[in-house]
């Protein structure tokens, strides 16, 4: 699987020119690009390029990697956004956030002029909510009252906890995560919208009509999905 993932990190350098400012994803697919791009960098073969992270794991590799970052403060435009996802269905809906940097890969990736996603051939679902549930980022104080709002769509929601820390994952931003798991998302945009409707919700990781390109690393090679 990991080279499938960095056969699709490689393909994505072709978009990249000299004088881009490139927002930086999150994940283990994105890595992959982010040293891919810091290697070309080094080598000068390409120039003025600038990354804006979505996330401070995404930051610190930029920065080890050779590239400079900017934020977006600092940048009237973002020429190409690069990242991953955990689920990519037929119309190019994307569920992200099992790193848990949803919020600011969504403020980013919506500002690109161009969003290309990375993923390997696991991630092509039929609909959204197949295989993983949706990330959602919560206001840590409203984390159960927002569990329980989420039965409405019949979702049954987990609050995310730490692997290497005890207690919950706590985001860049300092909140919380909940998975919520559908049964069947049928309208990921209505969804989309609907969940962050609730008070307290920050943001969700459900990603409907953003993606300008996927690229999918197959057994086969690179498969190349566009709207
Ligand atoms: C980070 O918050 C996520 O949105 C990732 O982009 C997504 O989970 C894909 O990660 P991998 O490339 O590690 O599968």
């Amino acid at each position: 699987m990991e080279e499938l993932k960095k056969l699709a990190a490689k393909e994505a350098l072709r978009y990249i020119d000299d004088d881009m400012i490139i927002g930086l994803g999150t994940g283990s697919t994105t890595a992959y690009f982010i040293q891919m791009l810091g290697k070309k960098l080094m080598t000068e073969e390409l120039e003025d390029v600038y990354g804006i992270p979505t996330s401070h794991q995404s930051r610190l590799l930029a920065l080890e990697s050779g590239i400079p970052v900017v934020t977006l403060d600092e940048v009237d435009a973002i020429d190409i956004a690069v990242d991953g996802a955990d689920e990519v269905d037929p119309h190019l809906n994307l569920i992200k956030g099992r790193g848990a940097a949803l919020t600011m890969e969504k403020i980013i990736e919506y500002r690109a002029g161009t969003f290309i996603v990375l993923v390997d051939e696991s991630k092509l679902v039929e609909y959204l909510g197949q295989r993983v549930p949706v990330p959602i980022e919560v206001i840590p104080a409203a984390w159960r009252a927002i569990k329980e709002e989420l039965e409405v769509f019949n979702a049954t929601a987990e609050l995310r906890m730490g692997v290497k820390k005890d207690g919950p994952v706590i985001t860049d931003n300092g909140n919380f995560i909940l998975d919520a798991k559908f049964i069947k998302i049928e309208d990921p945009l209505d969804m989309e919208i609907e969940l962050n409707n609730i008070p307290g919700v920050v943001e969700n990781g459900i990603f409907a009509d953003i993606a300008d390109i996927i690229l999918v690393g197959t057994k086969e090679g690179v498969k190349k999905l566009e709207r």
